[in-house]
């Protein structure tokens, strides 16, 4: 009574590389009403490990739900007005875990670990006869052999941990991406108690996954949209621990228990496919870059699949609906971005806070001549360079750590566009000016180091959480929800930052990045 009516709301729920956070927009007009959002620890127990604790992920996930359900409250808004929630996650984040007990048998690989890289090379000997080996199953999953996609570290998990084996010849064992492993928990009844020998009050949740998010496992058919299974016994994966494959709105099921209990999930992909629904890059050509812990940019190739012929990924972009066409993207993948930042603030000490970083960098000269070349994990799009590692060069006494601030967060920008001009040869066509995203595109400085570099005006939307608003979207326009009309939303506001270095320099600097790039390769030491 006297409770603000906004409107059917929908819930996002964006479980990203370091944070997670739940959000609640108004489906009329598209308006962020309210968030919560906490950081996730990452563990790097050895050189190359990068690993999440699921629990902590689930747990992260119910305690954002619940701290914003309370915001509602505090703003006079019925939290019963919420009408479905969508999913966004980091993709090929892997987990394993009991379907009778629900426990995980070990941390979340994060995508970005590359401690199953032998697994990869043994795999790849396997077609080395062929012409190309590392792009050999590029016609069927759109992808070149790399630790970055989920199977090879489900292989290491099946392989190297004897309970997932166990569970594996038990019929006991389920392999899920975030999306998966989040979806499954928040449809599950109360936990299970073991009485005797029996487990009593077990309900399992659902086991499904969407096909952006099954796209990166490396098991998935692009065209069938269906796990290939040519793949599956390439790499021995049975299919019974896989989840079913579903678009990416629909209503899955609802959540179970908790303030928003009863609420069906009816939108989920993966964080990178939901940042560009939330851009609205529906119509082919449209091209936007995430830059979050890592970057990602996507271009829409539209309803046919298209292979890069030039690094990069071919990828689902979404299917909007279990009877819609699947759009298709290509996709350069960048591994270290934001985490270069955080690299700088933990492992370096340079800074103590991660703000401090654009306000060093602002005070550095631009062409001293510092290059930092992140490769922590390897290179990923375009280069496929597992062995590459970081370098700083280009040091003098002169050089100061305002230098390196400034090397690092142009280095973000220089991988950008080694991306963008790999993909203006697979799509034949110019890009005119790109759309960015992700927390990093918070920093002004980032944004107009990304014009610089590239030649053409970038244009950053003003509200920022563009990933929850696509798994919003997704969800708010799944059959059986029907809240959300793509066609009223109107016009989305945009900062546009434009070139300001000419031609020449900027071809000057790519010179010393491609310089640097080929120390940071194997062959370069
Ligand atoms: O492919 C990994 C990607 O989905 C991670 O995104 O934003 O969590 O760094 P982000």
């Amino acid at each position: 009574d006297g409770a603000k009516d906004l409107g059917p709301l929908i819930g996002a729920l964006d479980q990203g590389t370091s944070s997670t956070k739940f959000l609640v927009f108004a489906a009329n007009t598209a308006e962020l009403i309210t968030y919560h959002q906490m950081p996730v620890q990452t563990q790097a127990p050895k050189v190359g490990f990068l690993e999440q604790d699921p629990m902590e992920l689930i747990q992260g996930a119910r305690h954002c739900i619940e701290a914003t359900v309370a915001n509602l409250i505090q703003l006079n808004v019925d939290p019963a007005d919420v009408v479905a929630i969508g999913i966004a996650n980091q993709r090929e984040t892997t987990v394993v875990w009991d379907k009778v007990t629900g426990q995980p048998f070990h941390h979340a690989i994060v995508w970005s670990d590359t401690r199953c890289l032998d697994i990869v090379q043994s795999y790849m000997k396997r077609v080395q006869r062929k012409s190309d080996p590392l792009f050999y199953f590029q016609p069927l999953n759109g992808l070149p052999f790399s630790s970055y996609f989920s199977v090879f570290k489900l292989r290491w998990l099946i392989d190297n941990v004897p309970e997932v084996r166990w569970a594996l010849e038990q019929k006991r064992l389920l392999f899920g991406t975030i999306d998966t492993w989040l979806l499954w928990n928040l449809t599950r009844g109360e936990e299970s108690e073991e009485v005797g020998d029996e487990l009593v009050g077990a309900e399992n949740g659902l086991h499904l996954t969407d096909v952006t998010n099954a796209s990166r496992t490396f098991l998935m058919n692009l065209e069938t949209l269906q796990w290939d299974p040519y793949l599956l016994n390439f790499f021995d994966i049975p299919l019974d621990i896989l989840p079913t494959i579903r678009s990416c709105s629909e209503i899955y099921g609802k959540v179970m228990g908790g303030p928003l209990d009863g609420v069906p999930i009816s939108g989920m992909l993966g964080d990178q496919q939901a940042a560009l629904v939330g851009q609205n890059c529906f119509q082919v050509g449209q091209v936007k870059n995430t830059c979050g812990s890592g970057c990602f940019m996507l271009y829409n190739v539209g309803p046919g699949m298209r292979l890069s012929e030039n690094g990069l990924i071919s990828t689902v972009a979404f299917q909007l609906g279990p009877n819609a066409r699947p759009f298709y993207a290509l996709e350069g993948s960048i591994g270290v971005a934001g985490s270069a930042l955080t690299w700088l603030k933990d492992n370096l000490n340079l800074v103590s806070d991660i703000k401090e970083i654009e306000k060093l960098a602002l005070k550095a000269e631009t062409d001293v001549g510092v290059v930092v070349v992140p490769a922590f994990s390897g290179l990923l799009a375009p280069h496929w360079h597992p062995e590459a590692r970081g370098l700083i060069c280009g040091l003098s006494q002169y050089s100061s750590r305002d230098h390196v601030c400034r090397a690092t967060l142009e280095s973000v920008a220089f991988q950008t566009r080694d991306v963008l001009d790999k993909m203006k040869l697979d799509c034949e066509c110019p890009i005119n000016s790109l759309l960015v995203d992700g927390g990093m595109s918070q920093s002004d400085l980032l944004v107009q180091l990304q014009a610089d570099i590239l030649g053409i005006p970038i244009k950053r939307p003003s509200m920022a959480e563009t990933t929850a608003l696509g798994a919003a979207v997704a969800a708010g326009i799944a059959d059986g929800i029907d809240v959300w009309d793509l066609q009223s939303l109107g016009e989305v506001s945009f900062d546009t930052f434009y070139p300001k270095i000419s031609e020449e320099i900027r071809e000057v600097k790519m010179e010393k990045w491609c310089i640097a790039m080929r120390k940071a390769r194997p062959s370069g030491y």
